[in-house]
């Protein structure tokens, strides 16, 4: 049976993100072994003067770390490893200030490492590793985006292109709009349940 990483950032009581993300969770289980974090439960580490620098020592091609320097890391280690050992990740979370909410983006800052998700030489350049895996991402935001060419968001993009920088395929189900239009909210929700009933099928299939 194939593993999956559902990871959730929906701190708010009542989350759309969260009813969405109990979705796909609910239509997956069974079909595939799910692993859960729930990241405002258990925020990654931020990348700060300690680890920051043990992790610039990893990508200058230090490979031995003492017990406290792994301490340090352990954090990250973790969410790297959860990476590494699945095939594939889900990741559900509200559009924050345009962008990735901080935890959600200290969550990538955690997973993106080099010779572990990508590699990097001067001959063949930035590889990614995970060519293996394939990724959801289920994004909700109170503003609709699609409809307007002067309010830009970046968190689609950001995390599109981290996907893609460590060679994993990735799919978004986008919930746009969600307080502009509270007239349509069921309508919104609706659409975007059946489009991760879709993909659920299209990923597990019998
Ligand atoms: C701190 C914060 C910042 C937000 N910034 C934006 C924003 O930049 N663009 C937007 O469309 N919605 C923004 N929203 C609205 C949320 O994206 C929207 O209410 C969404 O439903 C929240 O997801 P949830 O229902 O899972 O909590 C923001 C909400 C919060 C709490």
């Amino acid at each position: 049976m194939t593993k999956t990483l559902v990871i959730n950032y929906t701190p708010r009581n009542g989350s759309y993100t969260k009813i969405l993300f109990d979705e796909f969770v609910k239509s997956a289980r069974g079909k595939t072994e799910l692993i859960h974090i729930d990241l405002s439960e258990t925020p990654p580490d931020l990348l700060l003067v300690e680890n920051l620098n043990l992790i610039m020592e990893w990508n200058k091609g230090k490979r031995y770390f003492s017990k406290s320097e792994l301490s340090l890391l352990s954090n990250h280690h973790r969410y790297i490893n959860q990476i590494l050992e699945v095939d594939n990740i889900v990741v559900a979370f509200p559009i924050y200030n345009f962008t990735l909410p901080a935890t959600v983006k200290a969550w990538i800052d955690a997973i993106v490492v080099s010779d572990k998700t990508f590699s990097f030489s001067p001959e063949i350049g930035f590889k990614g590793l995970c060519t293996n895996k394939k990724a959801l991402s289920i994004i909700v935001s109170g503003f609709d985006y699609s409809n307007s060419d002067d309010v830009k968001e970046f968190a689609s993009s950001t995390i599109k292109q981290n996907f893609d920088f460590m060679g994993i395929t990735s799919e978004q189900i986008l919930a746009f709009g969600v307080d502009q239009n509270r007239d349509r909210l069921d309508s919104i929700l609706n659409k975007a349940k059946s489009e991760i009933k879709e993909l659920v099928d299209s990923w597990f299939p019998n």
